[in-house]
């Protein structure tokens, strides 16, 4: 990936980068929609990413290239305006500069600047997240500030995201990219937040099954989730889901209009799901883990209603099988993947009988890929 950045920014900037960072994608292992309702969640960081080349212009211009588009986007300093079109994945960078001052961090003014990714997009590995994490280590790099901690960079590519890009997400992504360490997993108390390496087990396999599909209005219904959760934290009188324990919401269900009921039936089952997990992992029980992954699409097939049928067909042919401890959607949901954990004996011939079941019903193949944890984002 460095040679074909190198030559990406040589060939659109003419010159040579002065400064390489890099960020990992994410898989959420557990806690779907857990982060923004202050709660826990569980994710790894894949080797797999996002690679930034940045280097220092002069003259205020801002030149932004990428190997998914190959086409020069070129802004001055003082407008930091949104963009659209095939220009809008600028604005995780743009959203990362508007975000630094807040932090008390420099911004700088003129640059050249390339990214390639070997994250499929679309996959709901975060690609957003990755470049928001390389993006602000490339930034502050470049102005000498090489100094500045994991917590740090998770929150200022959560801002990017809420107040530049303008989705409402919580600290999962960011904090998961920022913190990974191969064969770990991140655990999150995003309330704090605080961040905790939880060791993988090392039998323990991840399979993303990506159906490319995504519905229309995923931006659109990943916020009415949110306000919807936000909703129910308020009838029940409490400022976060979080803050309910399952014997209090037990108690006071059938207070609730029914929409409210179950999103936060989901998100407080949700968030005791994430404790067993890491409980079952420290003592190495991959079963329960597995059990706890199933459990967990279960509910947002039911509860939470952010499954469709393609992702629930993978989890049913997954399921079936016996080197497959466990299933779900990985991410917003509305579409995108599946994410597996199986035992080693699962392999490439078991992974196209899942495929093939899929094709039979949908017309096409699921994009498959037998993924490794990989280390959190940094200068290289
Ligand atoms: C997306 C968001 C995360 C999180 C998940 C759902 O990935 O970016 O913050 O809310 O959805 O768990």
């Amino acid at each position: 990936m460095r040679q074909k950045l190198l030559a990406l920014f040589q060939e659109s900037h003419g010159r040579l980068p002065e400064v390489i960072a890099r960020a990992p994608g994410r898989i959420e292992f557990i806690g779907n929609h857990t982060d923004y309702n202050g709660g826990t969640v569980l994710g790894a960081s894949i080797d797999r990413g996002v690679w930034v080349a940045l280097a220092a212009r002069p003259d205020g211009r801002r030149n932004f290239v990428s190997d998914l588009t190959g086409r020069l986007v070129t802004l001055a300093a003082d407008t930091p305006v949104r963009q659209e079109g095939a220009a809008a994945w600028v604005n995780y960078p743009l959203g990362v500069l508007a975000a630094l001052p807040a932090f008390g961090l420099p911004v700088p003014e003129g640059f050249d600047f390339a990214v390639v990714s070997n994250l499929p997009p679309g996959a709901g590995l975060s690609s957003s997240a990755a470049l928001e994490l390389a993006s602000a280590l490339a930034f502050l790099a470049a102005t000498g500030r090489r100094d500045v901690p994991p917590a740090t960079l998770a929150q200022i590519g959560r801002q990017a995201e809420n107040n530049f890009v303008g989705v409402p997400c919580g600290i999962l992504d960011q904090g998961v990219s920022a913190f990974g360490r191969k064969n770990h997993l991140v655990y999150i108390d995003c309330r704090g937040p605080r961040f905790e390496a939880v060791p993988l087990p090392p039998d323990a396999h991840f399979w993303i099954f990506n159906t490319h599909t995504q519905h229309a209005l995923v931006d659109g219904l990943y916020t009415a989730r949110h306000r919807e959760c936000l909703a129910a934290a308020a009838a029940l009188g409490v400022a976060l889901l979080a803050d309910v324990t399952p014997a209090r919401l037990a108690a006071e269900l059938a207070s609730l209009p029914s929409i409210e009921g179950r999103r936060a039936q989901h998100v407080v089952g949700e968030i005791a799901r994430v404790d067993q997990t890491v409980a079952a992992l420290r003592r190495g029980d991959l079963a329960e883990a597995g059990r706890l992954l199933t459990a967990s699409h279960r509910s947002s097939q039911t509860l939470f209603e952010n499954s469709t049928p393609a992702l629930d067909l993978l989890v049913d042919a997954l399921t079936g099988r016996p080197e497959v401890f466990g299933a779900r959607l990985t991410g917003g949901g509305f579409g995108g993947a599946v994410m597996a954990l199986t035992s080693p004996r699962f392999d490439a011939a078991a992974a196209s009988a899942v495929a093939a079941a899929y094709a039979e019903k949908f017309g096409t193949a699921p994009e498959v890929l037998h993924l490794r944890t990989g280390d959190g984002a940094a200068v290289l």
